[in-house]
């Protein structure tokens, strides 16, 4: 397997990079990414001078630069997860997730379809994965769950890129019978995630001392995963997924945001008491996010039930461990921040 990941230098994909890198069938993996105020090499130190790996600085929006990796390493695998990934971003300045999020995926599925699928391709069983959100299916209300056949039904401009780049990603099965498989997850959480994100901006604020946004009621429900379940949730799909195939990825965790909130206050008032304590003060609700979606919920019973994958961690450890590794990584915190 030549296995291209974009997006590698992320928060998904460096995760995904140390979980796959070791891997026996993996005998190239290549990291395209071209370093957005989200990617940071750093992410990958441990695994920069691996044998098996290689990095290469480009951007999806460059058409040519992207068929050329695609050709040169001999790609046969693909786990696109580069995008612009932060729902605000997208409200404030939509344009950056229209051309990487859509042309961006455009450019590596024609280069993808120009490698495989020409009369001389030499390239075996190659498969294209999506790594791609819940959030494509808009929200709910107190009840229900999202399956892989609710009707899309984005409300922000960074769901509505996701969602357009899935619709491209299946006509491209249907229409050239690319090889493909999309994945559609929950909110992550875990190390190397950028703080501009709920979990590291609260950890961030009460390190500082700050006020803690909470938008809202702060009773907005999202669903948790820890990302190195995520990890093995892609690992798995990019094996064993039928063609053609949406898995959802969830947890099995609901939780409304104040709660999460309140949760971290009281876990870094345990682990850091000498920060003062009594951090639940320091929550401040802020206006509300325009057109927040109000709950996302997951049933991810078809991938436990065709794929045999379930999350491994525990909620409560995961979150613990989360807040441990912001606490002991505060020089990675303000290297990304600076930047
Ligand atoms: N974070 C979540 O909770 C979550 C949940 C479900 C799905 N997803 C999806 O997973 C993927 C990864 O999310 P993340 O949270 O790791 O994102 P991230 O913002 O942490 O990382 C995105 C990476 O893509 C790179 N990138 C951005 N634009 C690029 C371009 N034009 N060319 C090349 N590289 C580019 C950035 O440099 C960065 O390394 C995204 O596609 C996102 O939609 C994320």
């Amino acid at each position: 397997m030549n296995l291209l990941i974009t997006g590698g230098a992320g928060f998904i994909g460096s995760n995904l990079i140390h979980h796959v890198i070791d891997d026996a069938k993996v005998a190239k993996l290549v990291n395209l990414d071209c370093l957005t105020y989200a990617g940071r090499l750093e992410n990958l130190e441990q695994v920069a001078k691996h044998p098996k790996y290689v990095f290469e600085k480009v951007d999806l929006r460059d058409k040519a630069a992207t068929l050329k990796v695609v050709e040169q390493h001999a790609i046969t695998h693909v786990m696109h997860l580069a995008a612009e990934s932060h729902v605000d971003r997208s409200i404030t300045g939509p344009g950056d997730f229209i051309t990487t999020n859509i042309l961006g995926t455009f450019n590596l599925l024609e280069a993808c379809r120009e490698c495989w699928l020409s009369p001389k391709s030499k390239v075996q069983s190659p498969k294209f994965h999506h790594v791609s959100t819940d959030e494509v299916y808009g929200s709910l209300g107190a009840t229900g769950l999202f399956t892989e056949t609710t009707p899309y039904a984005p409300n922000s401009p960074y769901s509505s890129s996701k969602a357009s780049s899935d619709f491209l990603v299946r006509a491209y099965h249907h229409t050239y019978g690319l090889p493909t498989v999309i994945t559609n997850c929950s909110n992550n959480y875990g190390p190397f995630q950028f703080p501009e994100k709920l979990i590291p901006v609260v950890i961030q604020s009460v390190i500082a001392r700050k006020a803690i946004p909470v938008y809202g009621d702060g009773m907005n429900v999202r669903d948790w995963l820890y990302v190195r379940d995520h990890a093995e949730a892609l690992w798995t799909v990019l094996g064993k997924g039928k063609l053609g195939e949406t898995y959802n990825i969830g947890g099995h965790n609901e939780w409304a945001n104040i709660h999460i909130v309140q949760l971290i206050c009281d876990t870094v008032d345990e682990f850091a008491p000498q920060l003062g304590g009594n951090s639940r003060s320091l929550i401040t609700y802020v206006k509300d996010r325009p057109g927040h979606d109000r709950r996302y919920a997951i049933d991810a019973s078809k991938i436990q039930r065709e794929l045999g994958w379930t999350p491994a961690h525990k909620f409560e450890q995961g979150i613990r461990e989360t807040i441990r590794w912001y606490l002991d990584n505060q020089d990675w915190v303000k290297a990304v921040l600076k930047k």
